[in-house]
């Protein structure tokens, strides 16, 4: 509760006098008929108020001389509870998460219209909730319909989340702790895959067998849904149909991550189905494996992710030169692009609640620079296609390589370290594995 009520505090401290914030929790969603998915809290709502249940709002209100911190809830409906599931309710609100008040959710329209009137400043997550912004509507259109009877309605108006989205983005110690372990937990997951794979599975099954080790780790969810991409499905960069049968022969590229207590995992490792490299899928890895571990060493305080992405770019290239899949003058490749059609996303990502993290990029001429407390994934990839116009041996092979990063203040910790990924090692794991059953 301290840590929730003391990012509170942090907000309200960056708050002008006389205005008010809203964070709207999330909703259930249908997945067919009467049935929903799996609940999931907004990220931004879930950082500020650390309650998990759906239809919810945290407003701070913050005057000259109080702050208030004040949560809208379920109410407690015996009932809905006896076919649905336990509700916290608003009297254990106040006392178990520490709100100076709590109301039924029920009542949010009709408190913003009271407690709106007369403050300046209204920040909210514009655009970002139809519900919210429709609600708003009504709520200040009112009061400004009213202003000859002594209504007030704010006058300036602030995106939340500018504000929230930049603590999120430097983590605490204990979110630190959170998202290690969730790093250890989707690396477990990934040993066991290496472990159990076996040509003619499908993929989907290796998946079950991640999520599986997820489970038995200590966590239910996965922080987004698992790619399971063996040959040239990996190809794919966001494949998750994972229907497909496992080829002897074939690299498999699995790209899981666990979500613990909130926090995402986000690793990708590429490995044989078969448990051994071919010749040329280990020249390929090799080279996304030494760009990969390159990058991470370069990973520090005031260090530019983009600029880390260049140096990327320069050694897949002069690798994929030596090798003969690219054939020309590096800079001028580099210069036209050409590597675009092998290795065509960004080098990671800032990584916590979301597993695509919130946080100021910066723009390519100005790009943000890392700061102890930041946590990114460093994945680079190279993606041949049988359509590509190279020599047949380079086809369907996609291989990215992905870990958790921790900016430190002199450089970085790999939070993902745990799982293997030099060719020497995945195939000693393979090779036990295969021998003891
Ligand atoms: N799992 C999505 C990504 O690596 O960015
Ligand atoms: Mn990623
Ligand atoms: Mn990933």
């Amino acid at each position: 509760m301290s840590e929730f009520k003391y990012r509170r505090a942090q907000f309200f401290a960056q708050m002008n006098k006389n205005s008010m914030a809203i964070f709207p929790a999330g909703s259930e969603k249908i997945r067919s008929n009467d049935t929903e998915y799996p609940f999931r809290q907004n990220s931004d709502f879930y950082y500020l108020a650390g309650f998990n249940e759906p239809d919810a709002c945290l407003l701070l209100i913050k005057k000259t001389d109080s702050q208030k911190a004040i949560l809208f809830n379920r109410k407690k409906d015996k009932s809905a509870e006896i076919w649905h599931g336990y509700r916290l309710g608003q009297s254990a609100a106040v006392s178990e998460l520490g709100f100076d008040k709590a109301y039924q959710f029920e009542e949010l329209q009709d408190h913003l219209q009271k407690r709106l009137d007369g403050l300046t400043t209204l920040y909210f997550p514009i655009f970002q909730d139809a519900n919210l912004d429709k609600t708003l509507a009504t709520v200040i259109n009112e009061l400004r319909a009213g202003r000859r009877k002594g209504k007030v309605a704010p006058t300036t108006y602030i995106d939340s989340l500018s504000i929230l989205h930049e603590m999120r983005l430097i983590k605490s110690t204990s979110e630190i702790e959170l998202l290690s372990a969730a790093a250890e937990i989707s690396a477990a997951g990934h040993i066991c895959a290496m472990q159990k794979c076996h040509s003619g599975m499908w993929e989907y099954q290796l998946q079950a067998e991640v999520e599986h080790e997820f489970a038995l780790q200590g966590t239910r969810d996965a922080a987004y849904n698992s790619i399971v991409a063996g040959g040239e499905n990996a190809c794919v960069l966001h494949y998750t149909e994972n229907n497909c049968q496992l080829h002897d022969g074939d690299l498999v590229l699995i790209d899981a991550g666990a979500e613990y207590q909130g926090y995402a995992g986000d690793i990708t490792r590429t490995f044989p189905v078969n448990g051994v490299f071919s010749e040329f899928q280990a020249k390929l890895y090799q080279l996304v494996l030494d760009a990969q571990i390159s990058a991470i060493s370069q990973v520090k305080p005031g260090v530019a992710l983009l600029d880390i992405n260049k140096s990327v770019i320069k050694q897949l290239v002069d690798g994929l030169l030596e090798l003969g899949v690219l054939q020309g003058d590096s800079d001028t490749l580099i210069k036209n692009e050409a590597y675009k059609e092998f290795y065509m996303h960004g080098i990671g990502h800032y990584l916590g609640l979301d597993v695509h993290d919130v946080g100021d990029c910066g723009s390519t001429e100005n790009p943000r620079l890392l700061e102890a407390g930041m946590v990114v994934t460093i994945e680079p990839g190279l993606y041949i296609s049988s359509a590509a116009d190279v020599d047949d041996v380079w086809k369907k092979i996609g291989i990215r390589i992905e870990d958790d990063v921790l900016v430190t203040e002199f450089g970085a910790e790999v939070l993902s370290a745990d799982v293997p990924k030099s060719i020497n090692e995945i195939e000693a794991l393979m090779a036990d594995a295969q021998q003891h059953g």
